[in-house]
């Protein structure tokens, strides 16, 4: 039987306390707490500190040791404790998701600024000025759990809006098209991109021969990677990123009568992408940036925003476009349906765990409310089953809706019953309709109860056939790499390069490059001589001949971005003797213009400055490289900048500030630390005295630095 208090031995201090008490609300060990005979801490329950029990409610005694046959005998299998305890550790891990398996969500809310009742009756849309909460996750598509924030992937953009109506789950991603037009090509898609499956590798990467080889077999998928290509799937930040519905949905008004529409997000802070060599580097320098990013910006109460729009369109002027609306691969320019703002969401609330809501939440397209409808987009139509059919297993069985973060916020009753994890206790003999017995018993509501869109009636012929206003792969994929900004057709030039370099097969890297002659043929020249290729490969026939679309300067990020300081990042570099007054200055500038400032020092504990003062560092150098900042500023004393000027991880922080087009200030301290960074000059080279100019500089990248140092295709 375990004994009532602790087999403790006290220690000499806890004799000269007289008493083994922790410190009221102290977390600490401290060392009057007790003792166990092997030394082991045992800690007590008492003040604050509630009591330790089992999931039974039974109160433990012992927290650090094993029942056993004393005092070295075997562990007895009568202890219940431990194998409780240990039992509910091994089962701590639930299946990851399929996809986006890595993600990292907040709490929020959403807000109508502007009524669509003209085309929906859904409340979540009439009511101005109504404020309907929200969890919002975003994840990448093809690592596992574990995997880094920072690979070239798309982020998913789920947001779940507890409405009163229902929960209504807008489950997109930042990407407005999809790789695949009919949802029986999912399964194949995610297999080629995911780790190959004899070797395992590699891990949250396209870069490799399965995924290309299914896609230049699949030409649908060629405006999508044009989008993947660029520099939307290395986003800064998570609050720097667009989402998208990506399918048409209908909204239906009182009388049922329907309008098309697309969802869009956009990020207050605007888009901003980081550059390729700078990404692979933040998967070393943190693993986590973006859930770290989105954490941070929450907790300092610089909540992260987007306005949400709408495209919406009639069936007639859906007829009426040069492609098919219900293909999600393509999208609607804005110069045929321009995107109306009607609100926004503001993310202010950060989970109290990471399990029970951001991995426990459950997205699905099907989760609609009276007012939204589906359109016969055949990706949609197949999503509508996936999510709930993979939900049932990865969350345990059927009751998954009941847990919090699922659960609607308006009333729910109906006559499901039992099930695995059943955590509501019904009452009543009533679990079946019609019935007479029991007055409180649920019913339908013809009036404000959820009805479908009334369909056209089809030609009553089946068949698994593709639709022909599906067949133009091209037009819009040109009109994406034609629209976009000389830097970014680079990037995306060179990450194709960088990804089918990665390709062990030749005529896989070939046939992509035939499909890049129908969307543009410096294009395709360009990756050719990119990869070494001494002819052009052959283009395949194409269904439907590419052609010129009209501008659509929406796609671009560049000349987009908002020139702005406001939720980046400033680091400054500082050592033994660094300028007190410029640092004071330089801080004072980036966090008027809306920036935090970090400090990096050689060591944690910081460096006295000018003025004799010690200033603390946020980061160390050898952890803290400058990929984690937007801009940063040097301040040395001379000796010091001589010194640094010899240290690696202070030669990178400059070199990689310099070759990643980030502004970077200094003084003439840190001059033989920028020259052994081969650091050069251009307006994004600032004197730290002149704090406005960095201010300036540091609210964009130097895109024309870029051609100075590195060969793109
Ligand atoms: C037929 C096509 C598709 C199928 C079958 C499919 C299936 C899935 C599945 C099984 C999951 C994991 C869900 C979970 O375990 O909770 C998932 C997650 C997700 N899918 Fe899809 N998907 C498809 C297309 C798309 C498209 C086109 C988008 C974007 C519009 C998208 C966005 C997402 C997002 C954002 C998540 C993560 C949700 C979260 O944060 O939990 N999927 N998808």
């Amino acid at each position: 039987m375990a004994s009532k208090t602790p087999a403790t031995r006290s220690t000499s201090k806890k004799k000269a306390a007289g008493t083994g008490a922790t410190k009221k609300g102290g977390t600490a060990a401290s060392s009057t707490e007790p003792r166990g005979q092997g030394d082991e801490l045992q800690q007590q329950a008492g003040g604050e500190r509630p009591r330790l029990t089992t999931n039974q409610g039974l109160v433990i005694a012992d927290n650090q040791n094993s029942l056993k046959s004393t005092p070295s005998g075997p562990t007895l299998l009568e202890d219940f404790i431990l194998r409780e305890k240990i039992t509910h550790f091994d089962h701590e891990r639930i299946p990851e998701r399929i996809v986006h398996a890595r993600g990292s969500g907040a709490h929020g809310y959403f807000e109508l600024k502007k009524s669509l009742a003209r085309y929906t009756r859904a409340k979540l849309f009439t009511e101005v000025g109504k404020r309907t909460p929200v969890f919002t996750r975003f994840s990448t598509v093809a690592g596992g759990a574990g995997s880094v924030d920072t690979p070239r992937d798309v982020r998913g953009f789920a947001v779940k809006f507890y409405t009163g109506e229902g929960n209504f789950d807008l489950v997109g991603n930042n990407i407005p098209v999809f790789f695949i037009q009919d949802a029986m090509k999912f399964p194949d898609v995610v297999h080629s991109v995911k780790m190959e499956p004899d070797r395992a590798f590699p891990q949250a990467a396209s870069a490799h021969d399965t995924f290309w080889d299914f896609i230049t077999l699949t030409p649908e998928s060629m405006h999508m990677i044009m989008w993947a290509m660029s520099d939307r799937t290395i986003p800064r930040s998570l609050r720097t990123i667009e989402g998208f519905g990506v399918h048409s949905f209908r909204l239906l008004d009182e009388a049922g009568a329907s309008t098309f529409v697309k969802f869009h997000w956009r990020p207050k802070l605007g888009l901003q992408s980081t550059v390729w060599d700078e990404a692979l580097k933040l998967q070393a320098a943190d693993n986590d940036f973006h859930r770290r990013d989105l954490f941070e910006a929450i907790q300092a109460g610089d909540f992260p925003e987007w306005e949400f729009g709408v495209q919406l369109f009639t069936e007639a002027e859906a007829e009426a476009f040069p492609f098919d609306h219900l293909d999600p691969t393509k999208i609607i320019p804005e110069a045929l349906v321009p995107v109306q703002i009607v609100g926004r969401m503001v993310l202010d609330r950060w989970p109290d765990n990471f399990f029970a809501e951001t991995e426990q939440v459950a997205f699905c397209p099907a989760n609609i409310v009276p007012g939204i409808d589906f359109s016969n987009d055949p990706l949609l139509q197949g999503r509508l089953l996936s999510y709930l059919d993979t939900q049932l297993i990865r969350l345990g069985g059927p009751n998954f809706n009941q847990i919090p973060v699922n659960q609607p916020k308006c009333p729910f009753a109906n006559h499901q019953r039992d099930g695995h994890m059943q955590m509501q206790v019904h009452k009543g003999r009533v679990n079946y309709e019609p019935s007479s017995l029991q007055a409180d018993s649920p019913r339908a509501d013809a009036q404000a109860g959820f009805r479908s869109h009334a369909t056209m009636p089809d030609d009553g012929a089946k068949g698994r056939v593709r639709p022909e206003s599906f067949a133009d792969h091209y037009s819009q994929a040109r009109m994406f790499f034609r629209n976009l900004e000389a830097a970014e057709q680079a990037h995306l030039a060179s990450s194709l390069v960088f990804e089918l370099s990665k390709v062990e097969t030749p005529r896989v890297r070939e046939r992509m490059v035939g499909h890049l002659l129908h969307i543009d043929e410096s294009l395709a020249q360009r990756v050719a001589d990119g990869l070494g290729l001494d002819t052009l490969p052959p283009a395949p026939p194409a269904a439907v001949p590419p052609q010129d679309m009209p501008p659509a300067p929406e796609v671009r990020i560049i000349g987009r971005m908002r020139e702005t300081l406001e939720g980046r990042c400033v680091g400054i570099l500082i050592d033994e003797g660094s300028d007190a007054a410029a640092l004071k200055a330089l801080r004072k500038a980036a966090e008027a213009a809306g920036a935090t400032v970090k400090i990096v020092a050689p060591k944690l504990g910081g460096a006295v400055l000018s003025d004799g003062k010690k200033q603390p560092a946020d980061g160390q150098l050898a952890g803290t490289p400058s990929v984690v900042f937007d801009a940063v500023a040097i301040l040395l004393g001379e000796a010091a900048g001589k010194k640094l000027a010899k240290e690696s991880a202070a030669v990178d922080f400059v070199a990689f500030a310099w070759a990643h087009l980030k502004a970077i200030a200094h003084d003439a301290g840190a001059a033989p630390l920028l020259k052994a960074g081969n650091v050069g000059k251009d307006a994004g080279i600032v004197d730290a005295a002149d704090a406005r100019g960095f201010i300036a500089a540091a609210k964009t990248r130097q895109w024309g630095r870029e051609p100075k140092l590195r060969t793109l295709a």
